[in-house]
C-alpha cells in the first residue's frame, strides 16, 4: 500500500490544480469544486446518520478492512478508521480526492487510509478483498443519477464473503398530496401567459418531476412501500422495476383534491447493533435530497377511505442511461378510466444557473433569501446532472 502525498492515480482525466480550475473542467468533473461536499457534509442527517452507523458500531469495524466507494472529502474514510478500521481504502474519480489526501494526513490518518484517485470500475485497488463497503451513494428519487451500480460492481468485485455493506438497505415510498397553489404556479401558469396560450409547455413541464420539500400537512393520503432495495442480494436488473401501489385517502374534510404524487426514501444501516435509519420523507428532518413530486393531469378528487390504486414503473431511459423514466398509472376506487403520465427524470439546462458552482459568482450580488440562492440542486448528482431538475426552494 502506498500513501504518497498525491492520491495515488488509476486511469484519470487531466488534472487541473483547484486554483486554476475553470467552469469547463468543473462542468466534466462535477464533485472537484468544494461546494458540492459542503453541502453534502452540512446536511446533518445524512452525514451524522454515516457517524452514527460506523462509529457507535467499532466493534464491526475494529481491525476490519473497508473500502469507501466514492470517498469524496473522505469524510467516511476517516470515520471508519476513527471507528478502528485496520485499513482504509478511499477510491474517487475525481478531483476533490487531492483534497481528500490533504484532509486525511491533515487529521493523522496516513498510514491508516489509502486513497486511489479514479473510476472504481477501472481500478487496481491495493487490496483486493474487503470485509466491508462503504458508500453514499444515493440520488434525487433515489435512483436519479445514483451511483448504485457502482456500489454493485465494488460488492460483486471486493466485498469478502460474509461481508458488511454501510448502508445496506433502501426503501421508496409513494404517497398523494394536495398541492394546488404551486402546481398553478409551476403547471397551470402555462395555460394563459400574458394573455397568449402556451399550454403546449405545460405538457412538457408536467413529465418533469420536482425535486423540492412538501409539507406533511399537504400529503393526503397513507404511504405505500413502492420498492425495497437489500444492497447485499440486489442485482443491476432489480433497478429497473414496476410496483404496484395503492394509496388510502387519509382526510377527515369532507371531499378534497390530490394534484401530485410524492417519492421520498429512508436508508437503512440494518447489520449495526445499535440500528440506524433516515427519511427523506415529508414527516422527517430536512435533507438535501428533499422529495420528488410527480404532478397528475387531472386532480383527483377524494374523501376519506378512497383508495388510488395504480402502479410505478422505473428504468434507465434507453438513449442516455443516467436519466430515469418514470410512467405512473393510476385509477381512483377501481374505475375504470385509468391515466397514465410519462415522466422523465433528466438534465436541462437552465438549471446550471442554480448549481453551486455557478452560483459562487453570483452570490455576492444574490440575496441570501432570493428564491434564485435557495435553489441549488441536489448535490450528490455528477456535474451533467447539476443541470438537472426542477429544484424549487
Ligand atoms: C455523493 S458523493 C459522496 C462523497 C463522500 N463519500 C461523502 O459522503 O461526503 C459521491 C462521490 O462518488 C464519486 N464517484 C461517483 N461515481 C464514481 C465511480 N464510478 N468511481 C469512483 N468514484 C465515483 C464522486 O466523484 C463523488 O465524489
Amino acid at each position: 500500500m502506498s500513501n504518497s502525498n498525491e492520491a495515488s492515480s488509476s486511469k484519470m482525466e487531466e488534472d487541473v490544480p483547484p486554483q486554476d480550475m475553470t467552469s469547463k473542467d468543473y462542468y466534466a468533473d462535477s464533485y472537484a469544486h468544494f461546494g458540492i461536499h459542503e453541502e453534502m457534509l452540512k446536511d446533518s442527517v445524512r452525514t451524522g446518520s454515516y457517524r452514527a452507523a460506523i462509529m457507535n458500531n467499532g466493534h464491526l469495524f475494529k481491525g476490519k478492512t473497508v473500502l469507501d466507494v466514492g470517498c469524496g472529502t473522505g469524510i467516511l474514510s476517516m470515520f471508519a478508521a476513527k471507528a478502528g478500521a485496520s485499513h482504509v481504502v478511499g477510491i474517487d474519480m475525481s478531483n476533490i480526492i487531492d483534497q481528500a489526501q490533504k484532509i486525511i494526513e491533515a487529521n493523522g490518518f496516513k498510514d491508516s487510509i489509502t486513497l486511489v484517485k479514479g473510476k472504481l470500475e477501472e481500478a487496481d485497488l491495493p487490496i483486493k478483498e474487503f470485509d466491508i463497503i462503504i458508500s453514499e451513494w444515493m440520488g434525487y428519487f433515489l435512483l436519479y443519477e445514483s451511483m448504485l451500480d457502482t456500489v454493485l460492481v465494488a460488492r460483486d468485485k471486493y466485498l469478502k464473503p460474509g461481508g458488511l455493506i454501510f448502508p445496506d438497505n433502501a426503501t421508496m415510498y409513494i404517497a398523494a398530496i394536495e398541492d394546488q397553489d404551486y402546481k398553478d404556479e409551476k403547471i397551470n401558469f402555462w395555460d394563459n401567459v400574458y394573455g397568449f396560450d402556451y399550454s403546449c409547455i405545460k405538457d412538457i413541464a408536467l413529465r418533469e418531476p420536482l425535486v423540492d420539500t412538501v409539507d406533511l400537512k399537504a400529503v393526503v393520503t397513507d404511504p405505500c412501500v413502492l420498492k425495497h432495495i437489500d444492497l447485499l442480494t440486489v442485482k443491476k436488473e432489480d433497478l429497473a422495476f414496476t410496483a404496484p401501489f395503492t394509496l388510502t385517502a387519509t382526510r377527515t374534510d369532507c371531499t378534497y383534491d390530490a394534484h401530485a404524487f410524492l417519492a421520498w426514501f429512508d436508508i437503512q444501516f440494518q447489520c449495526t447493533h445499535k440500528k440506524v435509519n433516515f427519511s427523506t420523507g415529508p414527516h422527517a428532518q430536512y435533507t438535501h435530497w428533499k422529495q420528488t413530486v410527480f404532478y397528475t393531469p387531472q386532480t383527483v378528487t377524494l374523501t376519506e377511505g378512497d383508495k388510488i390504486s395504480g402502479q410505478l414503473t422505473c428504468s434507465p431511459n434507453e438513449r442516455n442511461n443516467r436519466d430515469l423514466d418514470i410512467t405512473i398509472s393510476y385509477s381512483t376506487n377501481d374505475e375504470a378510466n385509468e391515466v397514465t403520465m410519462n415522466y422523465k427524470m433528466c438534465v436541462f439546462f437552465l438549471v446550471i444557473l442554480y448549481s453551486p458552482v455557478f452560483l459562487l459568482p453570483f452570490s455576492s450580488f444574490v440575496n441570501r433569501a432570493s428564491p434564485l440562492f435557495l435553489m441549488t440542486p441536489r448535490p450528490s448528482l455528477p456535474f451533467l446532472s447539476m443541470l438537472t431538475a426542477n429544484v424549487r426552494s
